[in-house]
């Protein structure tokens, strides 16, 4: 079983986008996937529309016994491919510093139950917080992305360290897997320019092709639909996360990363 947490120490770069479209690749490629949506904001939530939501993310922290996460699967609106562990507002309030032991909250809830599935794709909340440590602590590999922004470097960086952190503490097994670059538009010099710079201080993590940007993603994620379900350019779209998802899965299986 794979175990992603996608994170990025900033907000609105595009966390969610990606795990929804790493999602909507998985399962297309007939991957049962999880997607355990670990932000209060419940974007990934959102964007899943599952028909029914009892449980959430908050009440998986707040518990943390072993597998209590299965009570919270719920269906998304995609397809039997795809399930989920939806989120609440109330979840901001797990996101206090806690103890080393406390980062292993989601792991433990999670036992037993992402076996079930392919991939885990959990969706992080802006920051560095408990909850992202969780998630992390959680994974078996970390996906950072970002914008090709004048922090892009200095952001990834960040993040990497971040990783190194949990994995020395409370995750010896996790990986960087990857830098996703989202939001890219190729007639921008400064975007090319920040894309060859996090390309050659991170040959080996950097994720090509880089997710454009595309108003069909805001369009998608507010209907609540895959990509793949708004004509010929949100097609297009998918065949970009087809790519990276690739890439990425690639790279798991084959223990290609750092
Ligand atoms: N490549 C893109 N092209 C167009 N719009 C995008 C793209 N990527 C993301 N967006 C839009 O930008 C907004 C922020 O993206 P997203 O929610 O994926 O970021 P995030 O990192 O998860 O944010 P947060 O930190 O708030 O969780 C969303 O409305 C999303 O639809
Ligand atoms: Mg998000």
């Amino acid at each position: 079983m794979l175990a992603f947490t996608v994170v990025a120490l900033k907000g609105g770069v595009g966390k969610t986008t990606v795990t929804l479209g790493l999602a909507e690749s998985a399962a297309r490629r007939g991957l049962r996937v999880l997607v355990v949506d670990l932000d209060p904001q419940a974007n990934a939530t959102l964007g899943l529309d599952p028909p029914e939501v009892r449980f959430t993310t908050s009440d998986v922290l707040a518990d943390a016994r072993d597998g209590i996460a299965a009570d919270a699967v719920t269906r998304s609106g995609w397809g039997p491919s795809v399930d989920l562990v939806p989120a609440e507002p109330a979840l901001e309030h797990r996101n206090r510093p806690g103890d080393a032991a406390s980062a292993l909250r989601l792991r433990r809830a999670l036992r037993g139950v992402a076996d079930d599935y392919d991939l885990v794709l959990m969706d992080c909340p802006p920051s560095l917080g408990e909850i992202t440590r969780n998630g992390l602590a959680a994974g078996t590999h970390a996906v950072v992305v970002t914008e090709p922004g004048y922090f892009a470097l200095n952001g990834a960086e960040q993040a990497l360290e971040a990783i190194t952190v949990v994995r020395d503490n409370s995750n010896l097994r996790l990986r960087a897997l990857g830098i996703v670059v989202n939001r890219m538009r190729s007639t921008v010099s400064e975007h090319k320019y920040r894309l060859r710079e996090l390309e050659e201080a991170y040959p080996s993590l950097l994720v090509r092709p880089p997710i454009p940007e595309r108003s069909i993603i805001q369009r998608s994620e507010g209907a609540g639909v895959p990509f793949r379900a708004n004509g010929r350019s949100g097609a297009a779209v998918g065949a970009i996360f087809d790519k990276v998802f690739g890439e990425l899965y690639d790279r798991a299986q084959t223990g290609v990363n750092r």
